[in-house]
């Protein structure tokens, strides 16, 4: 994606890809919209810390960037166990994306049946590889989506003098992958084949990543958009205003049901309630083929209190402050905070799955499984 005219991935490593002391590069999502920064990661450590504080994240990107910590772990050593106690340090560093257990385990297969002197140079090739399929995948999403987008458009009632308004939650952007995005990847594809499109952007509450990143890439990019809070997308289904939801996904069950950011079921069942097509764009490894039952099998990450208690913005002197909207603690009761960062949409809310194979319902879903 470009910023500033300059073409940048969310992942990158510097020097040779084959060389023994590489670093990561990424871009520090904390520090958006107010300002774009990069920064270094050269251990093991310092990747854990960058995925769990959220300077990566998305799904797709903390599977790759999970990649590149087995990469910079086999830089200090190469043994089994090693590599092993690492690999779950790596998966459990955010339990609900299922792409973390699923590059760190890819990473594992290839790099275990090798003598340890070859480990480090394969291992920087896989998770480069893991890196390029990415972007393929979220490419091929998009024109899969654009034909969805394209069909949807042609069946409103004048769809010559208005836009297609398409509704997301949180950030399924290129920012949540390593390029394109999942559910803005047919966005863009839209917006870039000439379909009118506008997009209401959910703020997305704790961490804002919808008013954040989502409203701060699709402005980049030039697609009109408006920032709505998280409580508004009902309101604007009754009213005809949204006319197809697309989020993405942190795991989607083989049975169809889908688990993204916190939020996304209220907006599924809106949807449902008012006849609005709900889609999930997912590349095929967010879907874990292991999980029948999404409510009752995954695992919702709890995030700190701090997140809800707090809100970071800039100032009207252009200074970036963390303020604290609950009431002060010395009250008679203090006030109790609850995170949980992701839910559970079931299937029978689901509209469609979009793949880079194609759109399929949820019930289908089992059929593109390799
Ligand atoms: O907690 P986050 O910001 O990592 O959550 C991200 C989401 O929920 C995204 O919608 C999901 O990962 C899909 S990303 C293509």
């Amino acid at each position: 994606m470009l910023i500033n005219r300059q073409a940048y991935r969310t992942i990158w490593v510097s020097g040779s890809p084959t060389a023994y002391s590489n670093i990561v590069n990424i871009i520090d999502q904390t520090k958006l919209p107010h300002h774009f920064e990069t920064i270094t990661i050269d251990s093991l450590e310092q990747m854990i810390a960058a995925i769990k504080t959220m300077q990566v994240r998305g799904a797709p990107l903390i599977g790759a960037a999970a990649a590149y910590g087995v990469c910079l772990a086999l830089q200090r050593d190469t043994s089994d166990d090693y590599i092993i106690s690492v690999a779950q340090l790596l998966i459990h560093s955010r339990p609900t994306a299922v792409n973390l257990r699923w590059a760190v385990q890819r990473m594992l297969n290839k790099i275990l049946v090798l003598n340890p002197l070859q480990r480090l140079e394969a291992a920087w090739l896989e998770a480069a590889i893991i890196c390029n399929e990415d972007v393929q995948l979220n490419q091929a999403i998009g024109q899969h989506g654009l034909a969805l987008i394209k069909n949807v458009h042609a069946q409103l009632l004048s769809p010559q003098s208005r836009p297609i308004n398409i509704l997301t939650h949180c950030n399924a952007g290129w920012l949540a992958t390593v390029d394109f995005g999942t559910a803005l990847s047919p966005i863009y594809a839209a917006h870039d084949a000439g379909v009118a499109v506008h997009v209401w952007v959910d703020e997305t509450r704790p961490r804002n990543q919808g008013a954040s990143l989502t409203a701060w890439e699709l402005a980049q990019h030039g697609v009109p958009h408006t920032v709505i809070s998280d409580n508004a997308g009902g309101h604007l289904m009754q009213h005809g205003q949204v006319d197809m939801v697309i989020v993405g996904a942190d795991r989607v069950t083989s049975t169809g049901d889908v688990c993204n950011k916190i939020g996304t079921y209220l907006k599924a069942l809106a949807a449902f309630d008012n006849k609005v097509p709900f889609y999930a764009a997912v590349p095929s490894p967010t879907i874990d083929w292991l999980m029948i039952d999404g409510l009752k099998e995954i695992e919702i990450e709890e995030r700190s209190a701090h997140e809800v208690s707090h809100m970071i913005g800039r100032l009207s002197n252009g200074e970036i402050a963390e303020i604290n909207i609950l009431p002060p603690n010395n009250l008679t009761v203090e006030t109790q905070v609850a995170n949980p960062a992701f839910d559970v949409t079931p299937a029978r809310l689901v509209t469609g799955i979009i793949t880079e194979l194609g759109v399929y319902t949820p019930d289908q879903l089992v059929s593109i499984k390799s």
